[in-house]
């Protein structure tokens, strides 16, 4: 059985916070995040909102896209680097929150490579014939895990939400191939070390922003930079296709210079990446459904063009999945 994508969409916050904001917060400069980072602006979620919340904007759409109701849905996984609380998982606050009534929902954490994770995990599900339809969502809001004094940090992130519907396919199209990897020898190099079970909140946890984002920039940009062209070729390999035949490289948005080297290393035209961290920043999970929505709703994604989702990140994560576009049999 064939497995695809029949649904996208996403959801941004409107809060709009520019470069020029954080040069009042912290001593940095347009310039520096321009041309450091690639990120003109992010957004950000306001205080009474939610990644629920959010998650459930981007699945709405993605089922509106998917021209499905929730009742059509048989389970929902939801990547996320930050669960609006430890327990329950934040997928059942959006089960409940669709009005979806008893369908099986659970968490995806896998750093930033969460969707890839998950879209993955839930195609499984439909070719062994458990499901028929899963929606995926990727939603994060890490502005509530920054130290906005920690310049190094702060510019880097937004927050957003995007979702996918997987469902069958006509044969030879949707996914063609997965690729998974993880080192927990990277483990320390990006986390959030307290609100978990090994460093519950405590006075001390919060004085020591233990509970805002700590990340080694320069290790991790290393660590990215490998591995976007490695599992790309990786993921391309076990499709029996080359770059060539990619119509768009969906790539995580963390970096714009992570991009450009990849490119280079991958021997491949920089427009083939699709880019859109200048207005978003990192939104983790969610930045690479947000750019897939993005590109199909500029009616840029053609039925049997071949897209090759990939994403790194905490964990270390990384990951990506090879994709012939359309080929839907109720919907496109
Ligand atoms: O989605 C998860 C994956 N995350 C990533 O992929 C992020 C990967 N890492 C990066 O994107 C980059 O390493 C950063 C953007 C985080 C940092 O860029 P960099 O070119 O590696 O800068 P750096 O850390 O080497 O710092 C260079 C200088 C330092 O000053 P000195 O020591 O040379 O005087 C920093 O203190 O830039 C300084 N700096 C800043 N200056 C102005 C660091 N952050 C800022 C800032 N504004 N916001």
């Amino acid at each position: 059985m064939s497995v695809g994508i029949v649904g996208v969409g996403s959801y941004l916050p409107h809060k709009i916070l520019t470069n020029f904001d954080l040069e009042k917060m912290v001593d940095t400069s347009n310039e520096w995040i321009r041309t450091r980072t690639g990120i003109s602006e992010r957004r950000i979620v306001d205080d009474d909102v939610n990644i629920s919340d959010i998650a459930v904007e981007a699945a709405k759409k993605a089922l509106l896209n998917a021209g499905l109701e929730i009742k059509d849905i048989d389970l929902i996984i939801l990547a996320t680097c930050s669960p609006e609380m430890v327990m329950p998982s934040t997928s059942c606050l959006v089960q409940k929150k669709l009005g979806a009534k008893t369908i099986p929902a659970f968490d995806m954490l896998a750093g930033c490579t969460g969707l890839i994770y998950a879209i993955t995990t839930g195609a499984q599900f439909i070719e062994t014939g458990m499901y028929k339809k899963v929606l995926v969502i990727g939603a994060d809001a890490l502005s509530r895990h920054l130290d906005w004094t920690d310049r190094a940090t702060c510019v880097l992130f937004g927050d957003g939400a995007g979702a996918v519907v997987l469902g069958e396919v006509e044969d030879g199209y949707g996914i063609l191939s997965n690729y998974l990897a993880a080192t927990g020898a990277g483990a320390e190099l990006l986390r959030i070390p307290a609100g978990g079970s090994g460093m519950p909140a405590t006075e001390e946890s919060f004085e020591k922003k233990l509970h805002c984002i700590q990340m080694s920039g320069g290790e991790v940009f290393k660590f990215a930079s490998r591995a976007l062209p490695q599992a790309t070729k990786a993921v391309l390999k076990r499709a029996n296709l080359t770059l060539a035949d990619v119509k768009y490289i969906i790539p995580h948005q963390a970096n714009i210079r992570i991009l450009e080297t990849a490119a280079k290393k991958l021997g491949v035209d920089f427009n083939k990446l699709i880019k859109n961290i200048d207005k978003y920043g990192n939104t983790s999970t969610a930045s690479i459904a947000i750019a897939l929505d993005e590109l199909q709703r500029a009616n840029k994604i053609h039925e049997g063009d071949i897209l090759l989702l990939v994403g790194f990140g905490a964990g270390l994560t990384w990951g990506a999945n090879v994709i012939k576009w359309g080929g839907n049999k109720k919907n496109r």
